[in-house]
């Protein structure tokens, strides 16, 4: 990655920060602060040191490497709509009837050759230093606890490699690591993915299960890692197709497992079918913590490097982050494996602030009465995309999906409750709304037809339908409205809530005439002005099937739950920041952030 540390330099407009700064909070929030603004960088912190233990880490740490849009594209090498051009050409491909088109066939077949990872025979890059069991010492990794209420450090760029029980599978996919202390590390790999599945057939066999944790070298393999490629499939095929070019992989020392030559470094080690171990808290990319759960533990076997490694990683929080710029490639990427199973989408956008999984848009073609309901299952039915909470189907004649106002004024005027469709699908191992892990509700709205007829009655201004409603419910504090123009004008009210929000909306069935669609969020770290965030809030805190209701009107429950809701679960609480270390940052001039940054990203809690 020394290389990669050049490339930046010279592609990435990379921030170089000499300042001996913590992995404890300080390096985090520098690069939390940076990657929220327009046009971010990398960074590179060469002096990490962790104040707690008395540690300075010989070596440097590299974040928000997914700096921007435009820095992702130059890690591409290309723009991602055009790798999504070549797999739908692929996808599209027909045996050849003329001569000349045989011909012209074989640079396509020529070039698939550079798909397949090459096995290696000998040592790669990675391994030039090799540390053994007995000296293995994590604590010799710069490795970031981000939050304050983090259970730990945490590895947030690991490349975990693992294979099936029978060696015929290999699979590469990035999930957080928490280091427990010198030689042992937590596999969070979540209930649906792959390294998961895997790990239940060793449990069965009643074997050790040997994994691979890799760290830098290409950046792309950080997206592979990420990619949601179907159950099977290598992730190295899908960098060979990027990249026009072989994976190169060597042999971990220790197991069977094979990692890309070049990365900066290894940590191989095998994980006990038997055990489980607390992992968590850890501030997420939903914004939220997520709660302590048992999952499986590695014991580090060895640790091998490059003779100068640069340790990678992220950070995950509120909305923007670097996983905005890595989920936008994704998306372009995977539109054309999507229009097999919903041939006549036409394409589909998953806003960052709807943390991915959490809202979806979709813009097709409606060939019959249904269509888009049919989408929406198939959706609901396939692969990550099966954990997407809230789908919106537009026609072909919509706004283009990234243009989120007139979209949404297009959407606003085709809705209405009959379009809005309620059923229960499997949701996020990290969804915290459901009232059971993993099973949620869903919602659809099929705007793909015609504006509606009826718009709101009588608009009122917000000071007096304001009034009218805390009439009826003094906890309501604030109250906004957005997209008047609309047929269905979006009213957001915030409020201090004492019991369950549902039977107030049965009382505001009054108000009907002035309403509808109204959006309750707590008064509490929610600004009523901030759409961004709103949008951020409501899609994650709710589950459509208890907090969506479509009389008297649309109305949507996006307050935190409790018991006055019936809610069992434990509620997580907000990613913030730790204000000393903001302050503290501000004052060395190392962030430069105001009052506005600070409340329009949600960084500090506010009442
Ligand atoms: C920064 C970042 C951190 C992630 N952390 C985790 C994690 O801890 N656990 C997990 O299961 N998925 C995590 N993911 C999502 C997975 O990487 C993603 O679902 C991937 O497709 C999983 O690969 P798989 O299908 O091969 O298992 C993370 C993604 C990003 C971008």
């Amino acid at each position: 990655m020394q290389d990669v540390v050049q490339w930046l330099k010279d592609n990435g407009n990379l921030k170089i920060i000499d300042e001996a700064l913590d992995v404890e909070l300080e390096i985090p929030h520098v690069a939390y602060v940076e990657v929220k603004k327009e046009d971010s960088r990398p960074i590179l912190f060469t002096n990490p040191v962790n104040k707690a233990k008395g540690i300075e880490y010989d070596m440097p740490v590299l974040m928000n490497i997914f700096a921007n849009k435009a820095l992702t594209e130059k890690i591409f090498g290309k723009h991602p709509d055009a790798v999504a051009e070549g797999i739908e050409e692929l996808l599209k491909l027909k045996p050849p009837k003329t001569f000349k088109a045989k011909l012209a066939m074989i640079p396509k077949l020529f070039s698939l050759k550079n798909v397949f990872p090459k096995r290696l025979k000998f040592r790669g890059e990675c391994q030039e230093i090799i540390i053994p069991k007995e000296e293995v010492d994590l604590d010799k990794l710069p490795i970031l606890k981000t939050w304050e209420e983090d259970g730990g450090p945490f590895i947030t760029m690991g490349q975990v490699y693992t294979q099936s029980l029978d060696g015929e599978m290999q699979n590469l996919g990035m999930y957080r690591l928490q280091q427990y202390d010198k030689n042992r590390l937590g596999m969070h790999w979540q209930i649906h993915k792959d390294a998961s599945h895997f790990f239940d057939q060793y449990q069965k066999a009643g074997k050790k299960m040997p994994v691979t944790v890799a760290i830098g070298g290409d950046p792309l393999y950080i997206w592979c890692g990420q990619a949601p490629m179907p159950h099977g499939m290598f992730e190295m095929l899908l960098y060979g197709f990027v990249r026009n070019k072989n994976a190169q992989l060597v042999k971990s020392i220790t197991n069977d497992i094979h990692i890309p030559r070049d990365v900066d470094i290894v940590i191989e080690g095998f994980v006990d079918p038997e055990l489980t171990e607390i992992e968590g808290p850890f501030g997420d990319h939903t914004g939220y913590y997520t709660l302590k759960e048992p999952f499986p533990v590695m014991d580090v076997e060895t640790i091998t490097m490059k003779k100068n490694p640069v340790f990678a990683a992220t950070v995950v929080g509120k909305p923007p982050l670097e996983d905005k710029y890595m989920g936008w490639a994704t998306e372009r990427v995977f539109l054309p494996m999507l229009k097999p199973m919903a041939p006549d989408l036409i394409d589909y956008n998953m806003p960052e602030n709807g943390v991915f999984h959490n809202l979806i848009m979709a813009k097709m073609k409606t060939l019959y009465e249904g269509h888009a309901m049919q989408f929406m299952h198939a959706f609901w039915g396939v692969g990550q995309m099966s954990f997407v909470k809230h789908a919106l189907f537009v026609g072909e004649d919509a706004p283009d999906l990234e243009e989120s106002e007139a979209l949404t004024k297009h959407i606003l005027n085709r809705l209405s409750p009959e379009n809005v469709f309620i059923t229960k699908g499997i949701v996020d191992h990290l969804d915290h709304s459901s009232a059971k892990q993993f099973v949620g509700g869903k919602l659809g709205v099929d705007a793909t037809g015609e504006e509606v007829e009826e718009g709101v009655e009588t608009l009122l201004t917000d000071s007096e339908l304001l009034e009218k409603i805390q009439e009826i419910n003094a906890n309501v504090l604030e109250l906004k409205q957005y997209f008047t123009e609309t047929k269905n004008p979006v009213c957001v009210i915030s409020v201090n809530k004492k019991k369950s929000q549902l039977k107030m909306i049965k009382k505001l069935k009054v108000l009907k005439e002035h309403i509808k669609v109204l959006i309750i969020v707590d008064k509490a770290n929610n600004d009523i002005e901030d759409l961004y965030m709103l949008v951020w809030r409501v899609v994650n805190n709710i589950d459509a099937s208890r907090d969506v209701v479509l009389e008297p009107f649309i109305a949507v429950d996006a307050t935190n739950k409790g018991e006055v809701d019936g809610f069992e679960r434990e509620w997580p609480g907000d990613t913030f920041c730790t204000k000393s270390v903001l302050d503290d940052l501000q004052k060395k001039g190392l962030i430069d952030i105001d009052e506005k940054f600070i409340k329009e990203f949600g960084l500090l809690p506010f009442t």
